[in-house]
């Protein structure tokens, strides 16, 4: 049955398995609203074209609110035959409005509708996500700014490496965020486009004016080839592969917040963790491994679609009835997560003491070698000095730190009383006071330039 299914040049029923199979009322029913808002744009632009009368485009802009109105209070009914949201509003409203309602779909396609809606859909949840996205910020350059005095171990390879600030760790997972802020902002613009007036394809043959539909709608600007207007999914494949990079950084993220809560230099929040069924001392990071892990399915998403695209001919086919599903799917995640993660960073507490414990005397061997460089030595040089420093201490199973003014003198002659001050944490730190370094300055910059930026979202 339904609206279309069923139309003049059809003999006979769908098999029931068919209407199954082709329907997407049950997924693209999140789209109503964008699809009465479309719809009342419609209306207008063929009224204003004089293909209807303006006395029935206004029937028609006042069915569809009454359609809208049943949609926001939870009474619209779907019935049998109802395919998509499409013909489901069709449906209602010509129930609604009487034979006038057949005249809505006058030059338009569900094909040029459902584009609309999707994009209409799309543009919605991005600034929806920004906004997310800006808290996110917000409180990560907050948690970075209160606990600006924090130190830690810096890793490479999983490494100790070299001292840095807890607050300049933050801010590192704070900074792919804010570029993917940035790459969310630029693609609003793309996907912003309208394609209502391209018909089924071949363009609009009552010479409904497009910018006007576009303008109605809010859109920026209107699409510029009907045949590509009906096929382009560009702007969900890019927004999945944006939910996809995105939320790697935050499973990068939730995984460098795992490692530092097993040295218990990070608490997570018993409202982000659970615990064991049978290990009664167990509080395992439940909240930051999902963390981690969605950043999986969703780049599959953004693979699976970019493949539904693959070797489609020119121009609408059911195949891209697909996009709909990741792209629900892919939102509700994103928008878990970024909620998720804004609450861990809000609660969790840097224990200073175990962060502490993570740094060891051979992470200042660079600064070793640093201060035979200020002596006039060559790096080349100095970085082989401080390696055989770091191999003696080695050897005698004692702190590098804890090498006599003799011994390094042995190693080369060169090291005076004065390297007993290499041996600080802080003064490390504060050596790296360059644009970006871990010193206290630079951090109180990063911090600043991305709450300013967050402000702008
Ligand atoms: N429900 C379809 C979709 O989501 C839109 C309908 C277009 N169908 C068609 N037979 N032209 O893509």
């Amino acid at each position: 049955g339904g609206l279309f299914g069923a139309g003049g040049r059809f003999k006979g029923g769908t098999d029931p398995i068919m209407e199954k199979f082709n329907e997407s009322l049950s997924f693209d029913k999140r789209m109503w609203a964008q699809d009465i808002k479309g719809s009342v744009a419609y209306a207008k632009a063929i009224g204003k074209v004089g293909i209807i009368s303006q006395e029935e485009a206004n029937q028609l802009v006042e069915g569809l609110e009454k359609v809208r109105q049943e949609w926001a209070n939870g009474t619209f009914e779907i019935k049998a035959g109802d395919e998509d949201i499409h013909t489901a509003n069709e449906r209602r409203l010509t129930e609604i409005v009487g034979p006038v309602g057949g005249k809505l779909h006058t030059g338009r396609s569900r094909n040029d509708q459902v584009a609309t809606d999707t994009r209409l859909w799309t543009v919605d949840a991005e600034r929806d996500i920004l906004k997310d996205m800006a808290t996110l910020l917000e409180a990560g350059a907050t948690v970075a700014k209160e606990n600006i005095d924090i130190l830690m171990a810096g890793y490479t390879h999983l490494q100790p490496a070299q001292p840095i600030r807890f607050s300049h760790w933050l801010m590192s997972h704070m900074a792919p965020l804010m570029r993917d802020a940035q790459r969310l902002k630029e693609m609003i613009p793309r996907a912003n486009q309208c394609p209502l007036g391209s018909g089924a394809l071949a363009g609009n043959a009552f010479g409904v004016d497009r910018e006007f539909l576009a303008n109605e709608l809010g859109f920026d600007g209107v699409t510029s080839n009907s045949l590509d207007s009906v096929c382009d999914r560009d702007f969900v494949v890019e927004f999945l592969m944006w939910h996809a990079l995105m939320l790697t950084h935050i499973s990068q993220f939730a995984e460098d917040v795992i490692i530092n809560n097993l040295l218990k230099g990070i608490y997570i929040d018993d409202a982000y963790a659970t615990g064991s069924s049978l290990m009664p001392q167990k509080k395992n990071p439940d909240a930051l491994e999902l963390l981690r892990g969605k950043a999986g399915i969703a780049l599959g998403r953004a693979v699976g679609m970019t493949a539904t695209l693959k070797g489609l001919p020119r121009a609408y086919n059911k195949d891209l009835q697909e996009d709909k599903v990741p792209l629900f799917d892919s939102v509700d995640t994103v928008k878990d997560c970024l909620a998720i993660c804004t609450g861990v960073i809000c609660t969790m507490k840097p224990k200073p003491e175990y962060l502490m414990k993570a740094l060891s005397p051979e992470m200042l061997a660079t600064d070793l070698a640093d201060y035979l460089v200020r002596k006039g030595v060559p790096f080349r040089e100095t970085h082989h000095i401080s390696g055989a420093c770091v191999r003696l201490a080695e050897d005698t199973e004692v702190g590098i730190d804890t090498l006599t003014l003799e011994q390094l003198q042995a190693i080369d002659k060169r090291f005076e009383a004065d390297v007993k001050d290499v041996w600080d944490y802080e003064v490390s730190v504060e050596r790296k006071c360059s644009i970006g370094g871990t010193g206290k300055a630079s951090v109180l910059k990063q911090i600043d330039d991305i709450i300013a930026f967050a402000k702008t979202l």
